[in-house]
């Protein structure tokens, strides 16, 4: 039988960074990653298969066509004619995945980790070692690490299949749906109903919670929410789904708004309330792993579970769902594994949505900061006062900077507008170090950039924003 130092058990960003980094630290490892859905052998999980990459590849495809149709005459370029050919839309989309799944597989290989492909299931505890059938092998493993990610959450009423899909059915619509419905204004709901609508659909969204966005700071919520509908997505806030049935022709879905029951009819229908853990064919019963109530791994701060030797990291374990979380876990577990002192700051995570205008944050919002009982200063400065926004046309956002009234430490960013899906890295740089939002006013930005706003909202936490 084969034996390993370490042996993970999913390739998504948790395990396939975890596996490199063991590697990287000297560990003999291997990498067990369930096939995909339609049957492949393809490293990268969720994200790379079917959700961050695939889904930013359509939105970049959308926009585009989207600027072409909407933008382009402002900057006195008239294109007629424009038309979508959306097979090679999915096919580019199915290119870029396979250059990146590709690429973690050269990875794998140039780390010397050994990869299998199928199921991981615990067999048993062989002394300090662990036994698993990794695809048909059995192998043996000092340290096994569960990585195996989530499932998109069902709808009890609305099983995914037919015209309800979930995120990886919502990115290959063979034909643009007239009517498209999504249940749920989330990350998921946000980002492809932004895909389709711009690619000629008319978007419905259905939201339980009576707000918009409410893990995200009130202002930038309610400007991203008015950019939103005047694109035209349409908002219900508040509703409760009764009933959904599918057709030949689509899917009617009812609900309920202010009491008033509504039945509306789509195409197409993407269900995107959030997601589950995913133990499914580990054998977590067999060898008694302990699950929480909701079905995540139980892990300590060392990503420990309740049996020696087995760890776990990613979705998983619950936590934010988002590849760069997990790909954090798997590099701290990996040094903690090597004696090293690994650690994630899970305070200062970023969060973006790349809708567009894109939404981006750092920390605490200004609403959560004052629930903690923080003295707070805020600072706020708009894309429409900044050379460069205004250059490419986008004016739209604003960025707003909330620090700690008395030691002016950085609490949390928040932004809104073109790009900042990129401008928020040097707010999380400095939020690492513990930063002040004189740190982020003092430090020169290049001219001129999208940036400056970033440094201008810290300037205006001040009171001497220099360009408002
Ligand atoms: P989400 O948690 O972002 O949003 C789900 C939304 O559905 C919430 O607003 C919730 O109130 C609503 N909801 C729940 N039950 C409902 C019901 N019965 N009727 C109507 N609305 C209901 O989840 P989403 O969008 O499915 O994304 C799943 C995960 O994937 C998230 O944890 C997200 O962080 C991650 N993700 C991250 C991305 C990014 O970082 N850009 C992109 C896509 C997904």
């Amino acid at each position: 039988m084969e034996t390993f130092d370490v042996l993970v058990i999913g390739g998504g960003p948790a395990g396939y960074v975890a596996a490199i980094r063991a590697a990287q630290l000297g560990f003999r490892v291997a990498c067990v990653d369930a096939f995909t859905r339609d049957g492949k052998a393809s490293l990268g999980g969720t994200c790379l298969n079917v959700g961050c990459i695939p889904s930013k590849a359509m939105l970049d495809s959308s926009e585009k066509y989207e600027m072409l149709q909407h933008d382009f005459a402002d900057h006195g370029i008239t294109v007629q004619g424009a038309s979508v050919d959306l097979g090679k839309m999915l096919s580019r989309k199915a290119g870029v995945v396979d250059k990146l799944t590709g690429g973690i597989a050269y990875l794998f290989k140039k780390n010397k980790v050994t990869s299998f492909h199928g199921y991981g299931q615990f067999v048993r505890q062989d002394g300090d070692a662990w036994v698993v059938d990794a695809a048909g092998t059995e192998v043996k493993a000092k340290h096994v690490i569960v990585a195996t990610g989530s499932n998109p959450r069902a709808l009890p009423l609305a099983p995914f299949g037919g015209h309800v899909v979930e995120n990886s059915g919502a990115l290959a619509f063979e034909q643009v749906p007239t009517k498209l419905g999504v249940i749920g204004a989330g990350v998921i709901g946000l980002e492809l109903g932004s895909v389709w609508r711009r690619l000629g659909a008319q978007v419905t969204v259905l939201e339980a919670l009576p707000g918009f966005l409410m893990a995200a700071d009130d202002a930038v919520a309610k400007e991203a929410l008015k950019q939103f509908q005047k694109q035209g997505l349409e908002f219900h806030f508040g509703v409760n789904i009764s009933k959904v049935e599918q057709s030949d022709g689509g899917v009617s879905v009812t609900y309920t708004e202010k009491e008033q029951e509504v039945t509306v009819t789509f195409d197409k229908l993407i269900v995107s309330i959030g997601r589950v853990p995913n133990t499914d064919g580990l054998g977590a019963d067999s060898v008694g792993l302990a699950l929480d109530e909701r079905g995540f791994v139980k892990v300590d701060s060392h990503y420990r579970t309740n049996l020696p030797g087995v760890y776990a990291i990613g979705d998983v374990i619950g936590g934010a769902m988002l590849a760069h979380k997990a790909e954090e876990e798997g590099v701290a577990l990996a040094e903690m594994l090597a004696g090293q002192a690994g650690h994630v700051n899970y305070d200062v995570i970023p969060w973006v949505i790349y809708t567009s205008p894109e939404i981006a944050w750092a920390g605490l919002t200004e609403k959560q900061a004052k629930a903690q009982g923080l003295q707070v200063k805020t600072g706020q400065f708009p894309f429409s006062a900044n050379g460069r926004a205004l250059g490419h046309g986008d004016p739209r956002g604003f960025v707003k900077v909330v620090a700690d009234a008395q030691t002016d430490r950085l609490i949390g960013v928040h932004m809104v507008g073109g790009n900042v899906s990129e401008l928020i890295a040097e707010v999380v740089a400095i939020m690492e170090f513990g930063g002040s939002s004189e740190d982020l006013a003092r430090t020169i930005h290049a001219h001129p950039t999208l940036s400056e706003v970033v440094k201008e909202a810290a300037l205006a936490a001040d009171k001497r924003a220099l360009h408002m």
